[in-house]
């Protein structure tokens, strides 16, 4: 792997994910032949956010490899009640861990953190932003289970602007031939216009629509996801959205006999629990699948090349700009180096990916 660290699938060529999926279905059919691959190896998983599957996938793929693992899943019990900073805390545990998987409220964490650990360090969600290894199982779980990535109409419903699975998952579904996009949510919870500039670039077709009954019938795929309560401003704005789409049996009469129906989990009541008896739902199993896509991960980073250790700097040219996203990390950790690429007449938060035009400054 060229990349030293995984905060957005982006750092992994299509080549490499596939490869990583390969790996995986061989742990799958034969675990005990890699219960060595990562002995004396050491993960911090550093847990900022609360996380059931993606914290303790994490860990037992570790564990199954034959490495250790020392965190937190609660930062109020390590240094950081007492006001730690997170530069320092980063820095020290990237001298105590052979890898760190972070996850964090604040969008562009992940990236941060790769500038202060010398260990590499994988995005384990960085708030409403990114999941790379979600969409690594997602990946996994679709291969296996539609034996193709690429021609499929991939339905996403529920929260998509803040849905940081649903942005992975549609800059790498992008990524292979033939994909096209069904965006099913509420007006004020469709995608943001970073993920809609990848798809376009892309070439990819998407459309928007407000029913899960209008798209179901196209499907091959139809990825569920929950209305996330703890990234709305107001309880009052997560009132009005929750509950609005609701996938059940009734629903399910209308989808093709060989859907697959994902969730990256939890469920709050999205999913009916009728439709976990349908062969089509497969969001419990994605969950086993993501435990081998970590440890494919882990023996990847672990072996690669690690020539590429230089940490990235701002160049300087925007470092009195104030990034606009107030969920961006240097909106809070204020000593962060201001980063920005250019994008036509746009400036984009390497941090965030929040864009803004050029004539601001
Ligand atoms: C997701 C997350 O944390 O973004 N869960 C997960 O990692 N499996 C989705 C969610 O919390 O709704």
């Amino acid at each position: 792997m060229k990349s030293k660290n995984l905060i957005d699938l982006e750092n992994l060529s299509v080549k490499e994910i596939l490869d990583i999926i390969d790996l995986a279905d061989k742990i799958k059919a034969n675990p005990s032949e890699y219960e060595n691959a990562c002995r004396g190896k050491i993960l911090a998983t550093l847990f900022y956010e609360p996380s059931t599957r993606t914290r303790m996938s994490f860990s037992t793929a570790m564990l199954r490899l034959g490495g250790n693992v020392i965190g937190f899943d609660n930062p109020q019990n390590s240094s950081i009640s007492k006001g730690e900073s997170f530069k320092d805390t980063l820095t020290v545990v990237g001298g105590y861990a052979d890898i760190i998987a972070i996850r964090h409220p604040l969008e562009g964490a992940a990236e941060a953190a790769a500038m202060f650990s010398d260990a590499p360090v994988i995005n384990a969600g960085d708030g409403g932003h990114l999941h790379p290894t979600q969409t690594l199982t997602d990946v996994v779980t679709l291969y296996n289970e539609k034996g193709r990535l690429d021609n499929l109409c991939i339905g996403l419903c529920g929260d998509l602007k803040y849905g940081r699975t649903v942005h992975s998952l549609i800059k790498t579904m992008s990524r292979f031939k033939g994909n096209r996009f069904v965006l099913i949510s509420t007006p004020e919870l469709t995608v943001p216009q970073y993920i809609k500039d990848v798809m376009n670039t892309a070439g990819c077709e998407f459309t928007e629509v407000s029913g899960l009954r209008e798209a179901m019938g196209e499907l091959d795929v139809l990825y569920m996801t929950r209305i996330q309560q703890e990234r709305f401003d107001s309880d009052e704005e997560y009132q009005r959205q929750r509950g609005v789409f609701v996938l059940d049996n009734k629903k399910l009469e209308l989808a093709k006999k060989d859907l697959r129906i994902l969730h990256p989990l939890p469920r709050v009541d999205e999913i009916s629990y009728e439709v976990d008896d349908d062969e089509r739902a497969k969001y419990f199993a994605q969950t086993v699948y993501g435990m081998y896509a970590r440890m494919a991960l882990f023996m990847t980073m672990l072996n690669g090349d690690r020539s590429i250790t230089e940490k990235r700097k701002s160049n300087g040219l925007f470092n009195a700009l104030q990034c606009m996203n107030e969920h961006c990390i240097t909106r809070h950790e204020t000593y962060l180096p201001k980063r920005y690429r250019e994008y036509g007449d746009m400036l984009v938060c390497e941090y965030c990916e929040n864009t803004r035009k050029r004539e601001f400054i």
